[in-house]
């Protein structure tokens, strides 16, 4: 058996890095080849990652870069199909819902080769989106739909799929964190950086609704106020920053904008935010995990189960609401939630046993 891998941004590392492991270790005789698009290619993007996740070193290398939608994902299907052609796999693995994922699997459907998809069923019902668009393509091209949260299996049924492409196994990502939890929890970012464990807020924004247009200068006027009350540490994404230099000038008291962190001091971080306010979707789910205030700054979330488990809080795409968080912490009640059912350091474990089943 030969199964290919296809990652392409940071996110995609987090979520398949377990899920290489374990099919290793429970199919070792098979091929297990490893493909990166290129979509993120920055080093504090993508190699940072393969070097903390443990994850194999890519055995091809697309170098697809940026550009538009429509360029990112040909240019991603132009040069995965030899790939395929030549390795000849029997399962196409791909994670998540970003542009490297919709090529990934429309290119391996269009060659007769199943596909995998790893974190399906997740719905924010908003079409302009462009990660819902990937996530419906993906899941219908999918022969094997691995779930990480009870709402997926209503959201497919709902599309026609059938219950039995579908296997709940849980979380990849969170597999990852429990893995790496012994390394970031004594790490002590927060020390480094010399703001107090529980005392500051974590921000990452990168969604083009919130960063390509006005809503980011708007977004820096509150980040710069919520500094005035509790530091704020905001490592920032390059699409963010890219659309920053373009308007918004540099620091204030108490913000504390940098480059983006590795993943281990990324966790460490998160682990002894206060708060955290992101645009991100596995950010939802780590602090859901970790039991950490998450504040969502959308209007939608593809992931409600956070929200049911009490930790993440929808803000809408409006900037002054970020006002309200201070308020909002101190109206907190106590006590950490369950993580949700089967986020539980073994999801790919679950994964690679329906895999090796299929043979
Ligand atoms: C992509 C995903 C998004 C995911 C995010 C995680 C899509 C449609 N979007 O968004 O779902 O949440 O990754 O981070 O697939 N850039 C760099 N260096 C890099 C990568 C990007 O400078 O290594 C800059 C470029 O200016 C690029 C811009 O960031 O044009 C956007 O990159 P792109 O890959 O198009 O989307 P992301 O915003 O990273």
């Amino acid at each position: 058996m030969r199964i290919v891998y296809v990652v392409g941004t940071r996110p995609n590392l987090v979520k398949t890095a377990p899920v290489v492991g374990a099919l290793r270790a429970r199919l070792p005789d098979a091929g297990h080849t490893v493909v990166h698009t290129g979509q993120h290619y920055d080093r504090l993007m993508s190699e940072v990652f393969f070097d903390e996740l443990g994850m194999p070193e890519p055995d091809h290398m697309l170098e697809v870069g940026s550009g538009s939608h429509a360029e990112q994902t040909a240019r991603t299907m132009e040069r995965l199909e030899p790939v395929l052609a030549d390795e000849r796999p029997d399962l196409l693995v791909v994670p998540g819902d970003v542009n490297s994922t919709l090529a990934a699997a429309l290119t391996a459907a269009k060659m007769g080769i199943a596909v995998a998809h790893v974190e399906s069923g997740l719905r924010s019902f908003d079409r302009t989106m462009p990660e819902e668009v990937n996530r419906l393509v993906a899941d219908e091209l999918s022969e094997l739909l691995f779930l990480h949260s009870d709402e997926a299996v209503e959201n497919l049924r709902a599309e026609g799929i059938a219950d039995e492409r579908m296997h709940f196994v849980g979380n990849t990502m969170i597999d990852t964190l429990v893995a790496l939890k012994d390394r970031f929890r004594s790490l002590g970012t927060a020390a480094r950086l010399g703001v107090e464990p529980g005392g500051f807020a974590l921000v990452t924004l990168h969604r083009p609704a919130l960063v390509d247009g006005p809503l980011l200068g708007e977004t820096m006027a509150e980040l710069r106020d919520l500094a005035a009350q509790m530091p704020v540490v905001f490592p920032v994404h390059p699409r963010t920053r890219k659309m920053m230099e373009a308007e918004i000038g540099g620091d204030a008291p108490g913000l504390l904008l940098g480059e983006p962190l590795g993943y281990l001091d990324f966790l460490s971080l998160m682990a002894d935010a206060g708060a955290v306010l992101t645009d991100s979707g596995g950010i939802q789910e780590e602090t859901t995990y970790l039991g950490v205030p998450c504040f969502t700054l959308r209007d939608n979330t593809e992931r409600p189960v956070t929200i049911r488990a009490g930790t993440n809080t929808l803000l809408g795409l409006d900037p002054a609401a970020i006002g309200r968080i201070p308020a909002a912490l101190a109206d907190r009640g106590e006590g950490p939630p369950e993580p949700p059912p089967l986020w539980d350091g073994h999801a790919a474990e679950r994964l690679a046993e329906v895999v090796a089943a299929r043979r």
